[in-house]
């Protein structure tokens, strides 16, 4: 795709975005629908499935070729990256959506043939939306972002799952301890964002591809690391523990994981 036809959607998926937000906005002060999913801490709303439906329809329309992997299962079975594949979250942070109204994120990524080509991740309440890729630049809210500084581990704040963390998978408390302080979020869109803003320097959770789709995209553009906790590549199709973080931060963690 040449850069012009990106920039253009870009542009018209960032008018998606913000449609979706007002929505969204709109739907909360309605008496919300929640269900469980796998457990009492794995909620769903009906905000979210009719956001995806939303983001889905639009995406559609936008682009025709598209493959539409969305985490409640609004758009297509995708079995493989080869293509125009959108990998859509609507609501990350459900969880604080339901009990903070606040705090979530909306999330999209876009690969072409298995290359980060556009990723979007939308802070709802703050209206901060990140967005760009490779070809264009990461811009909030239009306005380009310089690449975060290459801060060691042991000089920035660190972000973490709060499962991890209490369970001390990979490391996790040594990680932490390492750090100048480990922040939990509850919304791996949000903390991704604090990771590219330069707030955090890294951020680690277990995730499936609808968590890091979008987050892999501008990381990648701002010269972040996103890897496997074990340094290896990620898989966009598969989940599991998914690293974020400055090249130097992503040394230290690989180090006290080994
Ligand atoms: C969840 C949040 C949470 C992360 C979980 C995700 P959801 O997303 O991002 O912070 O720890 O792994 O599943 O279910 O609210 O979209
Ligand atoms: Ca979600
Ligand atoms: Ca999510």
């Amino acid at each position: 795709m040449g850069n012009k036809a990106l920039q253009q959607l870009n542009d018209a998926v960032q008018v998606v975005l913000q449609r979706a937000r007002q929505q969204v906005l709109a739907q909360m002060g309605t008496q919300l629908t929640v269900a469980e999913k796998t457990s009492r801490k794995d909620l769903v709303t009906n905000v979210d499935k009719s956001n995806e439906h939303f983001l889905v329809h639009e995406l559609r329309r936008l682009d025709s070729q598209a493959k539409i992997l969305g985490e409640e299962g609004l758009g297509d079975t995708v079995t493989s990256m080869s293509g125009h594949v959108w990998i859509v979250d609507p609501i990350d942070g459900t969880m604080n959506f339901v009990h903070q109204r606040n705090h979530f994120a909306m999330m999209i990524g876009y690969y072409i043939d298995g290359v980060p080509t556009l990723g979007y991740i939308y802070d709802v309440m703050a209206d901060r939306l990140f967005a760009g890729g490779p070809d264009l630049g990461v811009t909030v809210n239009g306005n380009p972002l310089p690449a975060p500084a290459d801060l060691d581990l042991t000089d920035g704040l660190f972000g973490a799952s709060g499962p991890l963390l209490i369970h001390d998978r990979y490391q996790m408390q040594a990680i932490a301890h390492a750090s100048l302080g480990p922040r939990i979020m509850g919304s791996a869109g949000i903390q991704i964002s604090q990771v590219l803003a330069g707030e955090l320097v890294g951020y680690l959770s277990y995730l499936r591809p609808w968590d890091f789709a979008a987050g892999r995209v501008l990381a990648e553009t701002l010269g972040l690391a996103v890897s496997q906790v074990d340094g290896e590549p990620v898989n966009m199709l598969s989940s599991g523990a998914v690293l974020i973080a400055t090249k130097s931060a992503q040394r230290a963690i690989l180090t006290i994981v080994r």
